[in-house]
């Protein structure tokens, strides 16, 4: 009488809103052959029992053991695959130095395929181990080897969301490191799109191309306008950086006389389906402009902290209404957990709201209101992201797919410090979410694949 394709039992946590986490305790998940939640139902629901009876013992019955909860998938807004090859170094200069000094050298040496492949299968790998199940990236400007990542997500289940980086500016690009011309830049990414959507057709996740102009700076007006009408004619998702720090606000102000948000605007890369990372040094009426296009932040707290010479108001701007998501930012951000992005960026917002200059009294320290809670933090790496990529991930209910992680409060080498067998499930999940180490996420899984299990 029911023909789900999976049952799962147990405990899990999915954000009601981005200020509120719903627990959902001892549910039944029911998920369909396209690896959709296609029922949610509690232990008081009439049905509950029939469908435990009919399932329970069945192969397709999955029971989550005493300590595990299900938590949804992460879904990082911001990674930039290549550079895992640097992460944890190369901290120690500002942005535009960085990028000429570390960042571009390692990049271009992506023409490799073979070493590509070593560095993605790692990177794709270590992400799903800790339990990030979307990830939107920015490849290098190589056609080739950006689809190579494309397809490695592909085979390793996660749904990836792929950019070939354009960087056209003879002017502002090392020789040794950006498209040959803007014709070429253009050309190289309506290829790469074509190639991305046929590739989609073969997995149950999707994977999807990106328009990814690097950020202003690294582009000609043409090519930024082409890349524009790429993403129109092909409905694709866009990412590129924008008002991340001094010098880049700075920059754009000088090239164009108006803040990052307006010029990207202006070559039609504002849309539902565009994430902006960082945007730290948005004005009210850019993120007006962003919630008006339904433009999305990618939030990048552990980089900011290296790079954006600044902390972003992410209370003030969600109390605008711009759709946020967590970013890992690797490498710019050193860690490749969404967990640790989300610890971070509840930290941050605490030291803007109480300020960090202590010569100052106390009244003129901070930034009042700032403060996002953990829950908000949790919001951002889950719902927040689903929201800002416009599909229906993050959540952990009807009609969303089922991308999960099952975390295990209980393993021996990583246990957490629960020691009374009646502690709410919601400080449960405030540990969770502060304690938790890549051991404790046993298995992950994305519309309704296991693509990650951890046996040691
Ligand atoms: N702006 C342009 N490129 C980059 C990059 O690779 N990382 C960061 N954090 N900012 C950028
Ligand atoms: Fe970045």
């Amino acid at each position: 009488m029911f023909k789900y394709t999976q049952i799962f039992k147990g405990t899990a946590f999915s954000s009601k809103s981005s200020k509120e986490v719903q627990i959902l305790q001892d549910y039944l998940f029911c998920i369909n052959a396209d690896g959709i939640i296609e029922k949610t139902i509690a232990p008081e629901h009439p049905d509950y029992q029939t469908v435990l009876h009919t399932y329970k013992g069945k192969e397709n019955f999955y029971q989550l053991t005493d300590g595990q909860y299900f938590f949804p998938g992460f879904v990082d807004l911001h990674v930039h695959a290549p550079q895992w090859a640097q992460a944890g170094t190369a901290l120690d200069i500002p942005l535009y130095d960085w990028l000429n000094t570390y960042t571009f050298p390692i990049e271009s040496k992506f023409s490799d395929l073979a070493f590509a492949k070593e560095v993605y299968e790692d990177l794709v790998s270590t992400l799903l181990a800790n339990g990030t199940t979307t990830s939107l990236y920015f490849a290098t400007v190589h056609k080739e080897a950006s689809l190579l990542l494309a397809e490695i997500c592909a085979t390793k289940g996660q749904r990836g969301l792929v950019g070939k980086v354009v960087m056209d500016d003879p002017e502002q690009n090392p020789a040794f490191y950006r498209d040959a011309n803007t014709a070429t830049a253009l050309a190289d990414t309506e290829e790469f799109i074509l190639a991305v959507k046929e590739l989609a057709k073969s997995t149950k996740q999707g994977v999807y191309p990106v328009v990814t102009p690097r950020f202003i700076p690294s582009c000609t007006d043409s090519a930024l306008k082409g890349l524009g009408e790429l993403a129109a004619k092909y409905d694709t998702h866009i990412q590129s950086h924008c008002s991340e720090s001094d010098w880049e606000h700075s920059y754009v102000q000088d090239r164009f006389n108006k803040n990052d948000a307006y010029a990207l605007h202006d070559f039609g890369l504002l849309g539902d389906k565009s994430v902006m990372a960082h945007c730290n040094f948005l004005n009210d009426e850019d993120a007006t402009l962003f919630a008006e296009t339904g433009t999305a932040i990618g939030h990048c707290p552990i980089s900011n902290a290296y790079f954006a010479n600044s902390v972003i108001p992410i209370a003030r701007f969600h109390g605008k209404g711009v759709d946020i998501g967590l970013g890992s930012d690797i490498s710019g951000g050193f860690s490749p957990s969404l967990f640790d992005n989300a610890r971070q960026a509840v930290m941050s917002s605490r030291m803007l709201e109480d300020g960090v200059n202590t010569a100052l009294p106390a009244d003129k320290r901070g930034v009042p209101n700032s403060r996002i809670t953990i829950n908000e933090a949790f919001y951002l790496a889950t719902a927040g992201g689903g929201e800002s990529l416009s599909l229906p991930i993050g959540r952990l209910q009807e009609n969303y797919t089922w991308d999960v992680q099952v975390i295990d409060t209980k393993v021996a080498s990583a246990k957490l410090p629960i020691f009374d067998n009646k502690e709410e499930l919601i400080d449960i999940f405030q540990k969770i979410m502060y304690l938790v180490r890549p051991e404790n996420i046993r298995e992950v899984w994305v519309q309704g694949i296991k693509v990650h299990e951890r046996t040691e």
